[in-house]
């Protein structure tokens, strides 16, 4: 029988430790010093959608400088309605301040990267992360299929209607911005602005609510640990409480909040359809001893059975060509089966 032993973490916070599980090794732990802040370019949505050459040159030129060395921007100017993000904010403090019975009734299974998570005792027999999730899939690819109101109606009944209204608007907006970001990524490499906005249309995407509950011993444990997002984009909205780092030039650096901007960072799938040229970088969240920290990151991923292969003009003799070509399906059911194998964490995304 499988033991399905959840530690509750809103219980946890008030213990004077913390079970060894969640105590990571002497290399992975978090420093207590916060690194020093990780300096970011910051596009202007706004200036480039009003199509001002100049706006236009120097957006694609600060993504560009961005995604060789490390893939994290900002963006700000982004049209996402701001009541939106409130709303979606303030129905995670909803959610997660459910009693654990009812947020189980989204249990996440063991392999699956949908649902509830907090901590499974069998998930691996250390390096817990300090969180509770709660994922669910969203897909662009027929606009009158509402997927995201679809799972809330059916994993958590009648009375959970309005978080699925909210979360589905919360995607298509998601969507649609990242369609932009695929705008100037596809300009900044000189392969014109509809290349990746055309393949990531009706993408079948991800999104992923994180919860941080505070942690006394924020010295031992991590929120998230350092990995790389398999994912292609990933549009984060963090609260105003830090504890997001990236890992650049083999030094931790914190990417601190800053109000109305969006963190967006490459991942795997964008690194492997530009031969390599914009890369992804890992990163991790940590935690403290005094304050929630919320985050909500909406994962972009093509259609499932899309083929990711290099535009013809990012591979040559200079560049020859880095990844075979796959579905975003097949790399999916891949990393699901490698990570359950190998180190028994519950899903590839972190
Ligand atoms: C964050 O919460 O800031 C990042 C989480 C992640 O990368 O998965
Ligand atoms: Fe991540």
């Amino acid at each position: 029988k499988v033991q399905n032993l959840i530690f509750d973490a809103s219980f946890m916070q008030f213990q004077p430790n913390i079970p060894s599980q969640f105590i990571w090794p002497e290399h992975e732990k978090p420093c207590l010093t916060r690194p020093p802040e990780f300096q970011v370019p910051t596009i202007d949505l706004k200036a480039f959608l009003s199509g001002d050459m100049e706006a236009v040159l120097d957006a694609c030129l600060q993504v560009n400088e961005a995604c060789k060395k490390h893939g994290f921007f900002l963006v700000a100017n982004h049209g996402v309605n701001a009541k939106l993000i409130a709303r979606a904010h303030e129905l995670m403090d909803d959610f997660f301040g459910l009693k654990l019975p009812q947020k189980q009734r989204a249990q996440r299974k063991i392999g699956e990267y949908c649902g509830y998570a907090s901590s499974f005792t069998e998930r691996f027999p250390s390096k817990l992360p300090w969180k509770e999730t709660l994922s669910f899939r969203y897909s662009a690819s027929d606009p009158s299929k509402k997927t995201v109101e679809e799972y809330f109606l059916s994993v958590m009944g009648e009375d959970f209607r309005q978080f699925g209204v909210v979360y589905q608007d919360y995607c298509e907006a998601m969507s649609n911005l990242s369609l932009w970001i695929m705008e100037i990524l596809g300009m900044s490499l000189g392969v014109g602005s509809k290349y990746f906005r055309d393949f990531f249309e009706g993408n079948d995407s991800v999104m992923r609510l994180n919860y941080y509950p505070p942690c006394q011993r924020p010295d031992l444990a991590l929120g998230t640990g350092p990995h790389c997002d398999p994912t292609s984009l990933t549009i984060l909205h963090q609260d105003q409480v830090e504890g997001l780092q990236v890992f650049v030039d083999e030094k931790w650096y914190s990417v601190n909040p800053k109000q109305d901007t969006f963190v967006v960072n490459i991942g795997d799938t964008f690194m492997a359809l530009t031969n390599g040229l914009y890369k992804s970088c890992m990163h991790r969240a940590v935690v403290n001893r005094k304050l929630v920290r919320k985050s909500l990151a909406f994962f972009l991923c093509p259609r499932m059975d899309k083929v990711v292969t290099s535009p013809k003009d990012l591979v040559n003799k200079e560049y020859p060509k880095l990844y075979p070509d796959f579905t975003w399906a097949s790399l999916l059911e891949f990393t699901q089966r490698h990570y359950r194998a190998d180190t028994k964490t519950l899903d590839a995304f972190s």
